[in-house]
């Protein structure tokens, strides 16, 4: 069933649970996050960033693939389209494909820009019953060609933003896309808990999970994080067990180059990270409730 993400987060934040953004790439990667949740009963939020939307031919052909796949594989568990870090022109384009929510980051902007641009897009969103996340204070690393530093969000500006009405805030503690250097000094909770006693009720979004140890997850998680974006780490199970069948020859054996054997382990791997991830971010059987 396809939603919008705004119930669904205030239900985990009430709830003290996280239900995970997980990034999609291909037909693969959304097969095994949306058969995951089903068998976990857990509701999803599947990521869509410019550059996957445009690799996979456009929101539109996503938007089409996920509506027809939560049709024929028989989903019934909260399902959201969501943009991840999207321009404006970016969310107007995924509003017209039918997505169910988008993500505005506007975090490079002055604040005032940024909350100019957030305040057009959220009265959009809300007439066409979407949900909508907006950032503040860049999140570190790269994503699809965008470097934050990954710096501490301001917690006066995050209310701000929160104040105009999006349904879940993104706030940089710290957190970086990507693997996490050896030298990462971990999230910054004391930015959380400023950014959680100002912005109340808000599901907070926690982004660049990959590599974040679980005990940091957990605390986030009991500090008001509702959403948790992982991207790499889907990426990085898929190239592992991807190789691991190319280097053990398996493709030379009968008709192991056929892709749909080839991409297997890749999308067996998928879904072991999707499970592992629902489970420890609580969202298991949540779907039901
Ligand atoms: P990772 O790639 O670090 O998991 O981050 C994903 C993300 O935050 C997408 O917005």
């Amino acid at each position: 069933m396809l939603v919008s993400a705004k119930e669904m987060l205030q239900k985990a934040k009430a709830g003290h649970y996280a239900v995970g953004q997980f990034n999609i790439n291909n037909l693969e990667w959304t097969k095994a996050i949306l058969l995951t949740a089903e068998e976990l009963k857990s509701p999803v939020i599947l990521g869509v960033s410019e550059g996957a939307g445009k690799y996979m031919c456009g929101f539109k052909t996503v938007q089409a693939m996920v509506n027809a796949m939560i049709d024929e594989l028989h989903i019934t568990v909260p399902v959201v389209t969501h943009l991840d870090h999207g321009t404006y022109d970016g969310c107007l384009k995924c509003v017209e494909a039918g997505f169910s929510s988008i993500m505005f980051d506007g975090s490079h902007y002055p604040i005032d820009e940024n909350i100019e641009k957030t305040t057009e897009l959220i009265r959009i969103a809300r007439e066409h019953g979407m949900s909508i996340e907006a950032e503040v204070g860049a999140i570190g690393g790269e994503e699809d060609g965008v470097v934050g530093k990954g710096e501490c969000a301001d917690p006066n500006e995050c209310k701000m933003i929160a104040d105009l009405g999006v349904d879940m805030l993104a706030a940089g503690i710290g957190n970086i896309h990507g693997k996490y250097p050896a030298n990462w000094e971990g999230l910054s909770f004391e930015t959380l808990e400023a950014v959680s006693a100002l912005t109340g009720d808000m599901p907070l979004v926690l982004h660049g999970g990959t590599g974040i140890p679980e005990d940091q997850i957990r605390k986030a998680i009991s500090m008001g994080v509702a959403k948790i974006n992982v991207n790499t780490e889907c990426q990085l199970s898929f190239a592992e067990a991807t190789r691991k069948y190319v280097e053990e020859g398996k493709d030379l054996i009968g008709k192991g180059y056929d892709p749909r054997k080839l991409l297997a382990p890749g999308f067996a791997a998928i879904k072991a990270t999707v499970k592992e991830k629902m489970e420890l971010f609580g969202s298991v059987g949540k779907a039901d409730e």
